[in-house]
């Protein structure tokens, strides 16, 4: 069960006795979208989308050391994810030395844990973080803003995971704006065990007639309020509907999540996980044990919450009825 506070990412990457050289270390957090809105197809193969993005206190550890000479080398905890192109986190590094010109070769780790090809943007995260230890890295001093720019190129989520905490993603989700920080929320995460290719998540879109849109407006105002059980209406995921047809796990899940007391519930990107919002921790814990029940070992059920890391700030909901 992933808990969050304990950060075990430096016990992993302080290998013992090899001298090692310098090195650079970035956090690669999970997102989930509390709402995604899909529009006209552009032309250039994507789509317009508009959708408000939050952080996990959920993340991968990637660590990049300079090595004296030799090769590029990549090593990460799951084998099938190798050192080529395929890896986002390696074009990452590749661009970075391309565009400045770097010529001495690197050792990059990459410890997952944010479960792959689910929605969680966790191959984006990884890119963010390669990108930002690779600044560190070489003192290239780059701001969030120029890593944003380059971060762009490398896929659509990646300049949110730059960014990070609460935020609107617009364009193909590459123009990032900062929203003001949702408050933290314990989060369940249920991940069953097939993937889905995003490709072919907006290809389904394209085939589903009309279908309701989010309001963003409404639902900033909704957590305003701080009625969370006023989202739930409000987050709309519009790949969820489309991807849902082929894979009726995750309406049931959803479902599963809603009666076991979460206040909200949704899809998260293309799936397939789809993730719970409780404002109350027990309900959650409780809610975590009866899911490990019920679904079976393959599926991966994770517990966390939502983080702000730009911010620092701890803002848990406050019951309706403090008047708070
Ligand atoms: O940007 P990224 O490489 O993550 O996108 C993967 C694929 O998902 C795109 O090639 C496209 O088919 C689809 N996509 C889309 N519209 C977006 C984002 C992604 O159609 N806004």
């Amino acid at each position: 069960m992933f808990m969050g506070n304990t950060d075990y990412s430096k016990a992993y990457m302080s290998g013992y006795g090899e001298p090692r050289g310098r090195t650079a270390y970035a956090k690669a957090h999970a997102k989930i979208n509390l709402t995604l809105e899909v529009g006209r197809a552009r032309g250039d193969g994507y789509h317009t989308v508009s959708m408000i993005m939050q952080s996990l206190r959920l993340w991968d550890d990637v660590e990049i050391e300079l090595l004296k000479d030799g090769e590029n080398r990549v090593e990460c905890n799951i084998p099938f994810l190798k050192a080529d192109t395929r890896n986002l986190a390696y074009r990452a590094v590749l661009l970075m030395e391309e565009r400045f010109g770097l010529k001495q070769p690197v050792f990059m780790q990459i410890r997952k844990k944010i479960p792959i090809a689910s929605g969680l943007a966790g191959g984006s995260a990884d890119a963010a973080a390669a990108l930002r230890a690779m600044n560190k890295l070489f003192s290239l001093r780059l701001s969030t803003d120029e890593l944003m720019k380059i971060g762009a190129e490398i896929g659509s989520d990646v300049p949110f995971c730059l960014l990070g905490g609460t935020a609107l993603a617009t364009g193909r989700g590459e123009i990032v704006t900062p929203l003001r920080a949702f408050p933290m929320t314990c989060v369940i995460l249920v991940k069953p065990d097939f993937s889905v290719s995003t490709p072919w998540a907006y290809q389904q879109f394209d085939l589903e007639g009309p279908q309701p849109a989010p309001d963003v407006d409404r639902f900033l105002k909704a957590v305003e309020s701080r009625r969370i059980e006023s989202l739930q209406p409000e987050m709309i995921n519009m790949l969820e509907r489309p991807v849902s047809r082929e894979h009726p796990e995750i309406p049931e899940i959803k479902g599963r999540l809603l009666a076991l007391g979460a206040d909200a519930a949704s899809m998260s990107g293309s799936g397939p996980t789809v993730y719970g919002l409780f404002r109350d921790g027990d309900a959650a814990r409780a809610a975590l044990m009866e899911l490990r029940r019920v679904y079976p070992r393959r599926y991966t059920i994770l517990m966390t919450n939502t983080e702000n890391p730009r911010y620092q700030q701890r803002d848990p909901w406050l019951a309706p009825d403090t008047g708070a």
